[in-house]
């Protein structure tokens, strides 16, 4: 059963006369354990697409099943539920907080969950090592690097175990060797956990390194194709 499987997805606003047409009739699937690059210039509708995917938006019209589950039939309530259970989230809007150290960050996610969990602190802690910051445990954003922070920013969409994670530019604002290593790094969680990433990036060097692009154009799919590895330790793949 396909991960993701959106159909003739569309999210169109109203502004005075006219429709925007942010997202004009998406339909593809997205298979369990994939890595996807969502590519397009300004403006074609890969945040829309983000937005609807987790969640965050409701579609004009069509369909969105998650894990085969038509979420258009779900209450705000389950859709909340579903969110904080099943998806983590790198969007700048979810900047990390400027008060809070790096394992408090992580945490955050927890406290919008229903249900106490007394493992919260040690999963953050290991998903910190995990993205090698063991010893900036308690630093807060201000006092770490840019590649850092987006590190901890990677930990903490972790930490309810998602079985999917989007982000939105999430190796932007780095140098490129540092987005390469941010891409490593969610390359990892994939492979080793087994957690599909949709990632929206600029970056053809951060896209190319996914299994698949999709490139938008104005609110629709432009192409949709595997990336064929080029030897590598991802030949075969
Ligand atoms: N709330 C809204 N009301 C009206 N129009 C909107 C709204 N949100 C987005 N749009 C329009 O929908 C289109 C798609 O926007 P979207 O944010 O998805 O683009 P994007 O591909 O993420 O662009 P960028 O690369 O600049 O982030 C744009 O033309 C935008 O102006
Ligand atoms: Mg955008």
């Amino acid at each position: 059963m396909a991960a993701i499987e959106l159909t003739d997805l569309t999210k169109h606003y109203q502004q005075g006369k006219n429709v925007v047409r942010a997202l004009d009739g998406v339909t593809l699937s997205i298979q369990s354990g994939e890595f996807v690059a969502v590519v397009g210039r300004s403006g074609s509708g890969k945040t829309t697409m983000l937005d609807l995917l987790g969640l965050l938006l409701r579609p004009t019209s069509g369909r969105i099943l998650i894990d085969g589950v038509d979420t258009g039939t779900l209450g705000d309530g389950e859709r909340a539920t579903m969110r904080g259970e099943r998806i983590g989230f790198i969007f700048q809007e979810f900047n990390l907080l400027p008060t809070l150290n790096a394992v408090e960050n992580v945490m955050l996610p927890l406290r919008y969950r229903r249900r106490k969990d007394p493992d919260g602190r040690a999963r953050a802690l290991r998903l910190l090592e995990d993205v090698d910051l063991a010893d900036r445990v308690e630093h807060r954003p201000a006092e770490l690097s840019g590649g850092q922070a987006q590190r901890v920013a990677i930990a903490r969409s972790l930490i309810n175990n998602p079985a999917l994670v989007l982000g939105d530019e999430p190796t932007g604002e780095v140098d490129s060797e540092t987005s390469m290593q941010l891409l490593d790094l969610m390359r990892r969680m994939n492979t080793e956990r087994g957690v599909t990433f949709v990632i929206v990036t600029h970056d053809l060097e951060v896209a190319n390194r996914a299994d698949r692009i999709i490139r938008l154009k104005d609110g629709r799919v432009a192409s949709d194709e595997p990336i064929v590895a080029s030897g590598g330790s991802r030949a075969g793949v």
